[in-house]
Formats: structure tokens, sequence, C-alpha cells
């Protein structure tokens, strides 16, 4: 493997020989005395940490993207570029992005005002306008009338390319391979595989939006990394005529924009996974390799009848996500495989819709996320139905009894209260501190009836 162990922070080269790859950004600024950047949560919840990471598309184009520095492991960062707060002001002219914020009285005690900064200027360069551009940022004091009108002035107002449009101008080469001691940066799945049968204690890490929030807590996780960001053919998102097939690493954020309007299922869900800045570097591999009960893309699968690639040393394989999930975190992957990608059949004919209800409507973990599929013959009766649930059971579930009690049936009112019943009873989730097993129960049966409200009027 080549050795590059440096990265760019605010036009200079930083060496990275000896850093801990573990250890957050977050927590290498701080050591480097850097403290424009703040420590809310150091969970990536409150984007007081958010930095500007310089990201590489296929083609070679550079974009910025907001980022929580808490969950950016050092050992992602050599031969990539970042601009934190310190850098924005000209001397004593300030960047437009901290100039609306002053202009708009956007702040009192300052301290999430430089993660809300960086969140702009990130908004500044992408054209992406009001609130979603700053949805992943939490401020406690000066409400957020003013910082949402600064926001709005900068979209409404764009500034002309600045230095830092034209520090990104010019293509760049796509990442290097690199290893910062056992954190291991391949760029093919056949090198991501081999590092893998050489390191068997290994762990896959993607946009570390999970396995980041372990580290940022200072537990090891794993004795050795092999990261997935920097492998081109994980980032392939193919539209074929009869299915998408969306690598395991592309980021949540792309999916978002590239394939807007083509699963009416991933529109309605997409918005409300975590925020900005989480979605810039999270993947649907990640998603499913965590294989959480309430990982909110898993529903989609089920109920989109998708299928997942996996690649090992032993080949390629291709499952049905119908049955991949066998219980707590546990599915039909082995510890050696990848996820490759996940493809996602196209159908005009269904109905589709997903749902998710949590304590805050942004940024926050299901309390029950839903994804309906619905299929009916000529005379407006159920041919197919597919009801998939997250925070209901150990893993995400289909209600295969209440689906095959829909079919052949119209959806009228006895059927959908009956629905409704059944699915109070289909399955048996637990209380927690996010909502009793009772108020889950009554969701299922709930999100169908608005699912069938809304989509099958
Ligand atoms: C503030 C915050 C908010 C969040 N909100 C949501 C939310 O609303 N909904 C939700 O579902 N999740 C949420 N999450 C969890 C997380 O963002 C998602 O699970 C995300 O999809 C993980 O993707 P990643 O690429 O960051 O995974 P990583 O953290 O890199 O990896 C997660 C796991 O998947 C494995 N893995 C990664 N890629 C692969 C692969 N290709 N093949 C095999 N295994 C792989 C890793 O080994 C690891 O075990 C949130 C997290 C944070 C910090
Ligand atoms: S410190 Fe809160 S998101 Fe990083
Ligand atoms: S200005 Fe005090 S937390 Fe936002």
């Amino acid at each position: 493997m080549t050795e590059q162990l440096s990265f760019i922070l605010n036009g200079r080269a930083e060496s990275l020989v000896g850093a801990d790859p573990r250890q957050s950004l977050l927590r290498w600024l701080k050591q480097k005395r850097l403290h424009g950047t703040k420590e809310g949560c150091a969970d990536g919840d409150c984007g007081a940490c958010t930095v500007a990471l310089v990201d590489v598309h296929a083609d070679g184009s550079a974009h910025y993207q907001a980022v929580n520095s808490c969950l950016l492991p050092m050992g992602s960062l050599p031969g990539r570029e970042v601009v934190t707060v310190e850098a924005l002001a000209a001397g004593e002219r300030l960047h437009p992005a901290q100039q609306a914020l002053v202009d708009c009285s956007g702040s009192q005690c300052g301290y999430c005002t430089p993660g809300f900064v960086m969140s702009l200027f990130v908004a500044g360069h992408s054209g992406e306008a009001g609130d979603t551009a700053i949805e992943g940022n939490l401020c406690r004091c000066t409400g957020y009338l003013p910082i949402r009108a600064a926001a709005q002035r900068l979209a409404d107002a764009p500034s002309p390319p600045d230095r830092f449009a034209a520090a990104i101008a010019a293509p760049r080469p796509p990442l290097p391979t690199v290893a910062l001691d056992r954190y291991f940066s391949p760029t093919s799945v056949s090198a991501a595989l081999a590092l893998k049968a050489q390191h068997p204690d290994a762990v896959w890490i993607a946009g570390a939006t999970d396995l980041g929030v372990n580290l940022s807590r200072g537990l090891a996780v794993a004795p050795a990394f092999i990261a997935l960001d920097r492998i081109a053919e994980l980032q392939v998102i193919d539209v074929g005529d009869e299915a998408v097939r969306i690598g395991a690493g592309v980021p949540l954020t792309r999916i978002e924009r590239e394939l807007h309007g083509m699963f009416r299922a991933l529109d309605d869900m997409l918005p409300w996974f975590a925020a900005r800045q989480v979605r810039n570097r999270a993947s649907f591999g990640g998603n499913l390799g965590s294989a959480s009960p309430i990982g909110d893309l898993l529903p989609i699968l089920l109920a989109l009848d998708a299928r997942i690639h996996l690649r090992g040393v032993r080949g390629e394989r291709t499952l049905a996500a119908d049955g991949f999930f066998l219980d707590y975190r546990k599915t039909l992957r082995a510890d050696d495989e990848l996820i490759v990608a996940v493809s996602l059949p196209r159908s005009a004919q269904q109905i589709t819709a997903s749902y998710k209800v949590a304590k805050r409507q942004s940024d926050d973990i299901s309390i029950v996320a839903a994804c309906f599929a619905l299929q009916r013959d000529a005379e407006g009766r159920v041919a197919q139905a597919r009801l998939a649930f997250g925070g209901v059971a150990a893993t995400a579930r289909r209600a295969l009894a209440v689906e095959e009690f829909l079919r052949g049936k119209a959806l009228d009112e006895q059927t959908v209260n009956e629905a409704g019943a059944q699915l109070r009873n289909a399955f048996t989730p637990l209380s927690d501190h996010r909502a009793s097993a009772d108020y889950r129960r009554a969701l299922c049966a709930n999100l169908f009836a608005r699912f069938v409200a809304e989509q099958c009027a």
C-alpha cells in the first residue's frame, strides 16, 4: 500500500504520522488548539462540531460536504481535505455565512454558531437552500427564527464564487489506497476482501455514522478497520429498466438527490433519516450492516422486495431482503462478506409509501418506521400487499398474516378496520423510554389506515 499520511486542513498539509486512527477529528482539532469547532454531544446529534469535508466524485469533481467531526475517525482522513470555521474569515472581513448570522442576530451564547456557520458555508457552495441545510444543527438559546432568516438570506442572495470555490474548481484524482496503522483504506472490493482474509478481526467501516459514535465515546470497537469509503465500485448507482442497483457505500444524500421521484418510499423516508451531516456519510451498506431493529431503510427493503448483493472470498451471492434479517442484529451475511449493493425493483403498478414516527420530527430515532407496498387488480382488490415495520421486534419484520388477509379484498372501511385490529396484534414490541408497547401496536394499525386513506382512495 502506498503511504500518504497527511491531509489538508484549511489549505495546509498536516501530518498524520503517529495519529490514532480511532480518534475523532474533533478530538484531534482540540489537541491542535483549534477550538473554533465545538463539542456539544460527541454523538452526531447537535452539529456543533460541523466541518466541511471535500468529497471527490467519480468524475473527479470536488464538493464541500458538511460532516460531524465528532464521528469522523482520523483513519479516514489521509489524502482528504477539511475546512474548519477558523479559515472562513479573510482578516477582519467575515465570510457571508458568518455575516448573515450577525446581521440576523442569529447568535447569543455562540456555542452552536461555528456549527451553523459551517453548515451555511457548505449550503452556499452546494446550493442547498432552506431548513435542510441546518436541520442537523441545534441551538438552545437563540431560537431558530433568526438563524433560519440567516439561511434564507444566503439562499436569496448567493455569494459570488470565492477563494473556497476556486480551491475545489480543478478536477482531482481519486483518493489513494492508504493505511493509518490498522485502519486500512483500500480502493477496490477485491483488495478489501483480501485485507479481511489477512485480518479476520477487522471490521468494515463505511460512513462511520454508527461506528463513529462508539469510537467517539472512546470504545475500541475492533482491533482493525477496513474502510469502504474509497471504493469506487461501491459508489455506483445503476438505474436499469427493471431495477435500480445502489452501491452499498453510496451516501444517503446522493440517493436522496439522484433517485428523487423514483421510489416514493425513499422520498418519504430520507428527509427524516438523521440530518444532513449524517446523511452525507451514512450508507445503505451501513444501515444493513448494523441491522438495527430501528434501521429506517430496512422496512423499505422488505416492502419493496429488494435484493442484497454480497461478495466474499468464496464468491458473490444475491439474497432477497425477505429472510435476510434473522434476529437482533443477526443477518444471513457472514462476517467476512461485504454487502456490495442493494437492488430495488421498479414497479409502476405498486402503490408505496413509508412513514416514520419519532419523538422529534427531525433528526430522531424511530419509535416505529413502516413501509407499505400494495398492488391492486382491475376491480380495485388487493392483488399483493407487503407491510413492513421497524421498531416492533428484534429486527425489521413483515406482517405476513395481515398481507394474506388483505389479498383479494377491496380496501373498504371494514377491511381496513379488520387489518388494523390484526396489525395491533401482529407483533410483541417492547416498551422503552421512547414509547410503550401499546403505542407501538397502535401505530402499526394507524399508519396502515393512513396509508390507505392517503394513497389508495
Ligand atoms: C445522529 C445520528 C442519527 C441517526 N439517525 C438515524 C436514523 O434516523 N435512521 C437510521 O436508520 N439510522 C440512523 N442513524 C444510524 C446510522 O446513521 C445508520 O445506521 C447508517 O446507515 C450507518 O451507515 P454508515 O455507512 O455510517 O455505517 P458505519 O457506521 O460505517 O457501519 C455500521 C455497521 O455496518 C457495517 N458495514 C458498513 N458497511 C458495510 C458493508 N458494505 N457490508 C457489510 N457491513 C457493513 C459496519 O461494520 C458496522 O457494523 C443515526 C446515527 C447518528 C449518529
Ligand atoms: S458534537 Fe454534537 S454532533 Fe458532534
Ligand atoms: S447561540 Fe447559544 S446554543 Fe445557539
